[in-house]
């Protein structure tokens, strides 16, 4: 399938929700005043990109080029562009404009946008293709205000899913100021779980991985828990009752919240970033006898997921990946389901001509 015709890039699409993915030839728009035109290396695999390529959340548009984890290299630049030299080593996220004036955008925090930010894909927009094309592609054009800089000192291929999955959990780790004498529980060790347990490790605090997976234990103290809770030990479940400052949900799909709710202290809180649509019954009693609080948390704003690149930099936090050709990418889909990933995939776009 052709997207565009002129500049042919290539690119992975899928055509249709629940497509598998192939390969396409798409067409970024010209380097304007402003913008970075930049060579990727590297992409993440994120499970969103999986609900998006399902169409899970009924805000999909194809085809779709997705990816939202963007490493790669300065190719050229605009010319108010000064800040960026070609050969520098940049990152991409999940979004790539907003409307720069409203309230979250001057506070940044671009991702909660009043008038709603624009998706890194699949998302309108007037560049070739009427729609956004993410980060399974070779090259993309994108606003200097939205590139972020990546420590050199970083593996550009563990280091790309800093710009979603380290983003995501460390805003909210430091919104909540996690550190020294809290014990935080990360819910899932999955892409985003295990960015987690890493921040939340270096932020200082006690980590307990609470997991489904009881043979994921000795990896989750690798990288960096202090205990290991499984969630379906009801007798462990309760030995851990009222025992946390803060719990980190990650889990990708409808739960019982209410389990994990009795784990808080009195006043703490449980934040979701599984995106995860309505939940059945919250039990309101947890909530109510303890002050406890459920609260939602939406990846993060350039400044801090800039802070977060430069905090990964200094205390070499990468992610743990599987790097695959992007040919693998239908197969990665199928075992990211099945939460059969050590623990993010990572598309190397050099196996991509
Ligand atoms: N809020 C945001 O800004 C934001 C940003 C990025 C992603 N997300 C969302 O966050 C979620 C997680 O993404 P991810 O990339 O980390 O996914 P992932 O790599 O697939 O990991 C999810 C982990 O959740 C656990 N899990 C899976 N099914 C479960 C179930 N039925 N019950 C309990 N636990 C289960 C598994 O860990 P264990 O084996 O340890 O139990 C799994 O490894 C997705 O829904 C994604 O769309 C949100
Ligand atoms: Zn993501
Ligand atoms: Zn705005």
């Amino acid at each position: 399938m052709n997207i565009s015709s002129t500049k042919p890039i290539s690119a992975f699409s899928a055509a249709a929700a629940g497509a598998r993915l192939g390969p396409v030839k798409i067409e970024r728009r010209p380097v304007g005043p402003r913008d970075v035109l930049i060579e990727i290396d590297y992409c993440g695999v994120c499970h969103s990109d999986l609900h998006m390529a399902n169409n899970d959340w009924g805000m999909s548009a194809f085809p779709m080029v997705p990816g939202h984890e963007i490493i790669g290299r300065v190719v050229s630049t605009g010319a108010e562009v000064s800040d960026l030299a070609v050969g520098k080593r940049v990152g991409v996220g999940c979004l790539v404009d907003s409307c720069r004036q409203c309230e979250a955008c001057e506070d940044h925090l671009e991702q909660y946008c009043a008038k709603g930010f624009t998706l890194t894909y699949s998302s309108p927009t007037k560049d070739p293709g009427e729609l956004t094309f993410g980060g399974y592609s070779k090259q993309i054009v994108v606003d200097r205000n939205y590139v972020v800089m990546v420590p050199e000192n970083l593996d550009p291929a563990a280091a790309s899913p800093l710009l979603c999955a380290g983003i995501t959990t460390y805003s909210p780790l430091t919104h909540w100021k996690v550190g020294p004498g809290m014990t935080v529980g990360v819910i899932g060790l999955g892409g985003l779980g295990h960015m987690g347990v890493k921040f939340a490790h270096a932020l200082g605090a006690r980590v307990v991985m609470i997991t489904t997976s009881p043979q994921k234990g000795e990896d989750a103290r690798r990288l960096g828990a202090d205990e290991v809770l499984v969630s379906t030990d009801a007798q462990a479940m309760a030995a851990w009752a009222s025992k946390f400052d803060f719990l980190l949900n990650t889990i990708p799909v409808p739960h019982d919240f209410n389990v994990y709710m009795t784990l808080l202290k009195r006043d703490s809180t449980m934040c979701i970033v599984g995106a995860i649509g309505p939940i059945a019954a919250l039990n309101t009693a947890p909530l109510i006898m303890g002050r406890r609080n459920v609260a939602g948390s939406l990846i993060g704003g350039l400044k801090e997921t800039q802070e977060m690149l430069d905090f990964a930099g200094v205390h070499n936090i990468t992610a743990d990946v599987e790097v695959i050709e992007v040919a693998a990418i239908n197969e990665a889909y199928v075992r990211m389901q099945r939460s059969d990933v050590k623990y993010r995939f990572v598309l190397d776009l050099a196996t991509l001509s």
